[in-house]
């Protein structure tokens, strides 16, 4: 039975992971900043920062593979995002390295992509488009994962994962939702699955709107149980109440893109 530590542990991926991974990895370690609500008896967490290496070192100890959630999750100020994300990220890959930890899956994010637009389908071997700060640091920790893994013989999956919840929250959603029960399943397939070197899915359920070529998931076995057509209803009455967004509506990274934009949106995609 694999040791697992998952960090981000108090997050919101991170909370309701808590309930869905104990039956399948018994020996489970929660790491947070934040010590999570409700922690239970049976539960075993350890604080670290992953900004501070020998925390994430000490963490890392007799663990077999890492499902990687902490971090800033949204875009903010580049300090913020370079204590938890860059450093951070290469901290937990660099503790791993040094720890022996065999699989790590790294919580990437659409917004390391956000920058193309919604009527292109994109494989995972796309140029990166990182569509904020917080984009440009999942394209970081996707490029730490393929060097730890080239160099360093690491088995390394990054999820770029869309909208984690119950259901779709509005019309850009129902192209990118990832219902929890799927994110396990891409969680298994990165901690246990024989051919995996270095690896990069889409974290999204099936959504029959896709914006995403996940065919390689489904190779590694992948099979998702979400529907995102079967909320559509509810996805477009929420989405009515939302003001139009010229940029952020015609890119894969919604209001990231459109956020702080300054740029000449006729040049950003023209060929494409
Ligand atoms: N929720 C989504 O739909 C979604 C989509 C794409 C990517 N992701 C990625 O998945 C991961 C989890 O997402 P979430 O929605 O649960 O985010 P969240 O913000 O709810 O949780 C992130 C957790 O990381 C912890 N954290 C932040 N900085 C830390 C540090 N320096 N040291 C230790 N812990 C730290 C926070 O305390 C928090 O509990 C994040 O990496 C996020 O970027 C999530």
């Amino acid at each position: 039975m694999p040791k697992i530590l998952m960090t981000g542990a108090s997050g919101g991926i991170g909370t309701r992971l808590r309930e869905l991974l104990p039956p399948i990895y018994p020996d489970l370690v929660l790491s947070d900043l934040n010590t999570p609500q409700n922690l239970k008896s049976s539960e075993t967490f350890k604080q670290a920062d992953l900004a501070d290496l020998a925390a994430v070192e000490s963490i890392c100890e007799g663990v077999d593979g890492i499902l990687h959630f902490g971090g800033f999750s949204v875009e903010g100020p580049w300090d913020t995002i370079l204590q938890a994300n860059i450093i951070g990220c290469y901290n937990l890959f660099e503790a791993a390295r040094k720890k022996g930890v065999k699989r790590i899956v790294f919580a990437s994010s659409n917004h390391a992509v956000g920058f193309y637009p919604r009527h292109s389908k994109i494989p995972p071997d796309v140029t990166a488009r990182p569509d904020s700060r917080y984009g440009v640091s999942k394209v970081f920790g996707e490029a730490l994962g393929a060097l730890y893994a080239d160099k360093h013989g690491l088995s390394v999956t990054c999820l770029r994962i869309g909208n984690f919840g119950d259901m779709p929250l509005d019309k850009r959603r129902l192209s990118i939702w990832l219902k929890p029960e799927d994110l396990v399943q891409l969680c298994q397939i990165g901690i246990a699955h024989p051919d995996i070197h270095f690896e990069v899915l889409y974290g999204a359920s099936y959504n029959e709107r896709a914006w995403w070529d996940n065919t390689r998931a489904y190779e590694l076995g992948y099979r998702p149980t979400g529907k995102g057509e079967d909320h559509r209803e509810h996805a477009m009455a929420e989405q009515a109440k939302l003001k139009p967004d010229p940029v952020g509506d015609f890119y894969q990274g919604g209001a990231f893109c459109s956020a702080e934009f300054s740029g000449d949106f006729s040049k950003v995609w023209q060929a494409k």
